[in-house]
């Protein structure tokens, strides 16, 4: 009868060794048993960027992506994106269920009575150059956060978890909105708590002498592109809020770490990426030259390829449906056609079928988000309040997994054998 082990050989020395095999995967540390000398430290494995590492068991969001599936806790995100709300989905990551409606007045009624942040904040954001980028004042402002609420570093209380978790969903949107507010020279909104969480947020952000005309379809429009950020499983930021948290600091701190790692333009910093490209690009007539460019290595087109999905992004396909919703109020952004061109061109292209690069999340992010308003630097904070319940979620998860410990990798040292000093006098 077949075993659920694997059996391994090691040709220097002959032994043969069986490791058990559960759900696909081998412990890298039953490899430590391999060794050619009793004193040996033992075999490890060598996997720079995580390509085939699981670094946790997570029964939060469910990706294939030769299929093209993504499921937030067993829901298809088509569904998902279809009928919930930001809030229940941010309720559905952390507790695993969706909320009664008992439940979701609850979360909705705590996130709404902690959106104010201490004035102390105001003074701190303040102190940024005018100039100064908005991914750089969240993160900065986040960790900041976590010096006014000390008692977030009881990380294993359930209920402290709780308090804290309500207190970044709450304040994060102030705190983006003020950073928007910042670079515009413009005075802060303070939050409003006869709104809900999307039109708080669209309202401190955009509201000139307290006033603000809501448009429905495009507060939906930006609560979609929230939902489809949610989760995505352990991805660059999210093992950053992982990693960071395993050490046992505060949620505040961790997060800081998450929106740093997300800031990069190779993950979330990637929509702002896009649309410098398309300026750059200018006109149609100059995309054979790019996309030529691209594949003699010289450029990479932004908002395309993901390390897990093969087939298609399943986001980049609601995206799409989203973005014509929103041209539909606020007529088509000029840089659609240009998008629409360059996308077609590449998915004809050997180059990019063979490396299986299809669109993903953030090619047409950043139009919408410049059709709604935002500036181009601004788009990867609106990832960030998307992403915040995933990093949310992942982190209670990391915490309450008995099997975690502090991430702490291993290395293959490549560097000089013992030497002695030399001093100064004597190097030459
Ligand atoms: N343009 C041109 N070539 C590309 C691209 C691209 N966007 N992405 C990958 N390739 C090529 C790459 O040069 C390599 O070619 P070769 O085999 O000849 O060396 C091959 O495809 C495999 O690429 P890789 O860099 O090994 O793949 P990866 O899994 O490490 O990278 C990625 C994934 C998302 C970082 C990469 O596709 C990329 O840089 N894309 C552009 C940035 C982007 O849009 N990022 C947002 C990702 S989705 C939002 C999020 O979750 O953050």
């Amino acid at each position: 009868m077949a075993s659920d082990t694997l059996t391994i050989t090691d040709n220097r020395t002959g032994k043969q060794y069986e490791v058990p095999v559960t759900d696909d995967t081998i412990r890298a540390t039953d490899l430590r048993q391999i060794k050619v000398a009793a004193d040996d430290f033992g075999m490890m494995t060598y996997d720079p960027a995580f390509m085939n590492t699981a670094a946790c068991r997570s029964a939060i969001t469910f990706i294939d992506g030769d299929k093209g599936i993504l499921r937030y806790r067993g829901y298809p995100i088509e569904q998902i994106a279809d009928q919930a709300s930001f809030l229940e989905v941010a309720y559905l990551l952390s507790a695993g269920e969706l909320p009664t409606r008992a439940e979701l007045d609850v979360w909705e009624h705590d996130i709404r009575f902690h959106t104010y942040v201490h004035t102390n904040i105001i003074k701190f954001l303040e102190g940024f150059r005018y100039d100064a980028h908005p991914m750089g004042m969240l993160l900065g402002a986040v960790g900041a956060l976590s010096t006014f609420y000390p008692d977030a570093k009881d990380v294993h209380d359930p209920r402290n978890r709780y308090v804290q978790k309500v207190r970044l969903m709450a304040k994060l949107p102030t705190i983006a909105s003020f950073c928007f507010r910042h670079s515009r020279g413009l005075p802060y909104e303070f939050p409003r708590n006869d709104l809900d969480y999307i039109g708080n947020f669209v309202n401190m952000t955009f509201s000139i002498g307290g006033k603000h005309e809501p448009n429905p379809v495009l507060q939906r429009a930006l609560e979609i592109l929230l939902i489809l950020h949610a989760d995505h499983e352990q991805n660059c930021s999210t093992s950053a809020v992982r990693a960071v948290g395993s050490s046992g600091v505060d949620p505040f701190s961790a997060v800081s770490a998450g929106i740093a790692a997300l800031y990069g333009p190779l993950h979330g910093g990637a929509n702002e990426a896009v649309l410098r490209m398309l300026d750059e690009i200018g006109t149609k007539d100059r995309i054979p030259a790019f996309i030529e460019a691209v594949k003699n290595g010289g450029d990479r087109l932004m908002g395309f390829g993901h390390r897990v999905y093969k087939s298609y992004d399943p986001r980049a396909k609601l995206i799409k449906q989203v973005a014509y919703d929103v041209f539909e109020q606020t007529g088509l952004n000029p840089k659609l056609e240009i998008a629409l061109e360059l996308e077609r061109i590449a998915l004809e292209d050997e180059y990019f079928i063979g490396r299986k690069l299809y669109p993903n999340v953030d090619f047409y992010s950043g139009l919408i988000y410049q059709a709604m308003g935002y500036p181009t630097d601004y788009f990867t904070v609106l990832f960030a309040l998307g992403r915040l319940p995933g990093w949310l979620a992942q982190w209670e998860e990391m915490i309450t997994d008995k099997e975690q410990k502090i991430a702490r990798p291993r290395q293959i040292y490549t560097g000089k054998d013992e030497r002695d000093f030399v001093p100064l006098v004597m190097r030459k």
